[in-house]
């Protein structure tokens, strides 16, 4: 890992910490950075887009709920979870300042995205439901986070986006099991499981595919064989997104579904040597 980028810290699961970051964001990151793909490039530009306001979220709904936790020692690890997430939501954050810059054009989406999160999940549906939909959503980003390291879907990257996705994948897979385990100490029943882990896949899912499609339209050529054959590559032949996710998403919904996958540790331990 390039010191410059990010200060080195090991990979520690049992002491989480917020990492410092400078991962030198400008301009001049080509708008297609992921090899020539758009499809690469926006999959990626596309979660960027709704990460500052989902991570924001997350950060609040923890924050509400830790007077309820009497461990603390647990407690400890939930705010290294909060600061690594804020620090995520930062990163993106900047990023999205460039990709305005660039010229693309997403603030509705942006607006929605925020109204979603806020006014529907938090405030109509309420904490609980908001966190089992925060665990459903680290269960996905889990997930992401070892098929892009485990298929080294960034080797085709910039270097500066390389070593953002990667760091924020890896810091993913080492608070991978906490939100699932603060859902079950704030309340443990299944269906409230069931329902966070249904919401947090339709949330995350609808807002990649649309904001994918909305930033691949903004592109002049973006209607190619290319286009087709990169969609292909992403989700069935080479990085086989779809197929690498599919069994592991459904193993949420197991009665006796464990968040601590300690397989995936060795993926997140090579980034941060
Ligand atoms: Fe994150
Ligand atoms: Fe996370």
């Amino acid at each position: 890992m390039n010191i410059s980028l990010i200060t080195p810290k090991p990979f520690n699961p049992q002491k989480l910490r917020a990492r410092k970051v400078n991962f030198q964001l400008s301009t001049d990151i080509p708008k297609i950075w992921h090899g020539n793909s758009l499809i690469m490039t926006h999959f990626f530009n596309a979660i960027n887009l709704f990460l500052p306001a989902f991570e924001l979220m997350m950060v609040r709904v923890m924050k509400n709920q830790l007077n309820n936790i009497e461990d603390s020692e647990f407690k400890k690890q939930i705010c290294g979870f909060i600061a690594q997430e804020a620090s995520h939501s930062q990163a993106h954050h900047q990023y999205n300042q460039i990709l305005r810059k660039q010229g693309y054009k997403f603030e509705k989406l942006l607006k929605t995205t925020d109204f979603i999160l806020t006014e529907i999940v938090e405030k109509r549906l309420g904490k609980q439901v908001s966190l089992a939909t925060i665990a459903g959503f680290e269960h996905l980003t889990t997930l992401l986070a070892e098929i892009v390291l485990k298929v080294d879907m960034l080797e085709p990257a910039e270097f500066r986006m390389k070593e953002l996705w990667k760091w924020h994948a890896a810091e993913e897979i080492e608070h991978s099991s906490l939100a699932f385990i603060y859902l079950q100490k704030i309340n443990n029943s299944y269906w409230l499981r069931v329902v966070g882990g249904v919401l947090g896949a339709a949330i995350v899912v609808s807002f990649i595919a649309i904001g994918m499609l909305l930033l691949v339209l903004q592109e002049r050529y973006f209607f190619s064989w290319k286009t087709l054959i990169d969609l292909n590559k992403l989700l069935f032949t080479k990085y086989k997104l779809i197929p690498y996710s599919l069994i592991p998403f459904f193993e949420y919904f197991n009665f006796k579904f464990d968040s601590c996958n300690q397989d995936i540790y060795p993926l997140a331990e090579k980034v941060f040597i």
